[in-house]
């Protein structure tokens, strides 16, 4: 029979792993925390809909990268593809525009994109991210970027750059988007395919186009700063101030436009020339029609998502090892020989577990001196030994691994020789049930 694996664009996260996974996830939600944002946690799979009109129907994600089926009430649904479109249902839902402003929440959780798998992009991967709902205030766009960049800072992670730039509002956009059809229109002939059916749908994404030939019309386009009226023009002033406030570094680029729909204003990315092609280490901006867009009340709102597999590649290729601090790591081994004996270590390990102390035992009917080997391939720190005659004389060997040596324990002085030097369970007696 053949072996399943795993679905293509999907990882498994190995053991070595977690603890760069779990790092992240810390720092984040402390980064987070100290910044105002509580936790959300939105459905994985939303109705189709909420996609189709929150991202946008001419995106490449809605229009070719969805994982949506009917379940069996007939009912479109969708794997959720993004986080923002779901938070901003949540808030419409749940009514937390009545509530004080702004709602500021994060998230971590993993997106599906139906996309061709490569190096740095998966059909699962991982987003962390934040939303700011209810404040049209720069600043808010400013603390958004801050709050991404704080998040690397604190894993010491470098070398990205912060791309700015701003796609206007309803009023001035049009007039760009006029101006770039013009424009091209006299060189549709060079356009890559994607950019021909673009400069019909959605002709900022011709900008960002990664075709060398698109990219160097690009070039030669006018950015939209000479295009945005007084209102986003003011509020882009404003965001530039706040970062420069901050001393956060940034790179104006009028190629960001994003591939979804609801930005308005305010865009930005995070890139990291480690990471390839798919460079994109995170990307945000502000959304103020987006609420409106699902039947909701006008409410500004900012945000920016970042894949946490690509942070983790970089770390990595940084050369961070760092391991989980708690990933099943044991510090006590009962090694046991023996029918009776291995009931009783059965029973003391549970007993230490529950005094706090991280402990195991063999579940292979190894030899003792397997037992040993296992221990010490496994880091741990002290074994418990545990034979007839140990049994018989109502003691324990307790054998350092690090220097070999070994100590006769009575029975009941078990957990506090195990736990000297701690305030745990300092003279707790360990009773041998007879
Ligand atoms: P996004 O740029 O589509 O934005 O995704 C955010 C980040 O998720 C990317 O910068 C990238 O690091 C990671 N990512 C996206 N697709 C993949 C993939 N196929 N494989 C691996 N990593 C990937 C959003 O999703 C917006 N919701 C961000 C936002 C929040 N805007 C405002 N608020």
């Amino acid at each position: 029979m053949t072996h399943i694996r795993a679905p293509r664009g999907t990882i498994d996260v190995f053991p070595e792993k977690p603890g760069i996974w779990q790092r992240l996830e810390e720092t984040v939600r402390s980064v987070c925390r100290n910044a105002g944002y509580t936790e959300i946690r939105t459905p994985i799979f939303e109705h189709t809909e909420l996609f189709q009109r929150g991202v946008g129907e001419s995106t490449d994600i809605v229009e070719k990268e969805m994982y949506t089926f009917l379940d069996k009430g007939e009912r479109s649904i969708t794997l959720r593809p993004e986080g923002t479109a779901p938070v901003v249902r949540a808030y419409l839902e749940h009514k937390m525009w009545a509530g004080p402003q702004p709602v500021k929440v994060y998230y971590i959780g993993p997106m599906f994109r139906y996309e061709r798998p490569q190096l740095g992009r998966l059909r699962q991967h991982t987003q962390f991210g934040v939303e700011a709902l209810g404040a049209s205030s720069p600043a808010l766009d400013a603390e958004v970027i801050s709050i991404l960049i704080s998040v690397y800072q604190h894993l010491g992670l470098s070398g990205f750059v912060v791309r700015l730039n701003s796609i206007g509002c309803s009023e001035c956009r049009p007039r760009y988007k006029e101006s770039l059809v013009n424009l091209l229109s006299e060189h549709v002939d060079e356009l890559c395919a994607d950019c021909r059916r673009r400069l019909r749908r959605n002709p900022l994404r011709v900008l960002d186009c990664k075709n060398e030939r698109c990219a160097i019309l690009a070039k030669e386009l006018p950015p939209i700063f000479e295009y945005l009226c007084e209102d986003c023009s003011r509020h882009f002033g404003g965001v530039t101030e706040c970062l420069k406030a901050l001393d956060l570094v940034y790179e104006l680029d009028p190629t960001i436009v994003r591939g979804l729909d609801y930005y308005t204003k305010t865009v930005f990315e995070v890139v990291h020339s480690g990471l390839g092609a798919q460079d994109a280490l995170g990307g945000g901006g502000r959304y103020d029609g987006l609420a409106e867009e699902l039947g909701g009340t006008q409410t500004p709102g900012v945000g920016f998502a970042a894949g946490i597999e690509r942070a983790v590649q970089v770390l990595q290729d940084a050369g961070d090892k760092e391991t989980s601090t708690d990933a099943g790591e044991v510090t006590v081994f009962i090694a046991a020989m023996g029918d009776e004996a291995k009931i009783e270590a059965f029973r003391i390990t549970h007993a230490l577990r529950k005094q706090g102390i991280s402990t195991d035992i063999d579940y292979l009917d190894r030899s003792l001196r397997a037992q040993m080997k296992y221990a010490d391939r496994q880091g741990v720190k002290t074994v418990v030994i545990i034979g007839e005659d140990e049994l018989k004389g109502d003691y324990v060997i307790v054998r350092d691994m690090v220097t070999g040596e070994q100590t006769r324990v009575p029975f009941g002085d078990l957990i506090k020789i195990l736990t000297q030097n701690t305030i745990l369970s300092k003279d707790l007696k360990l009773p041998r049930e007879k």
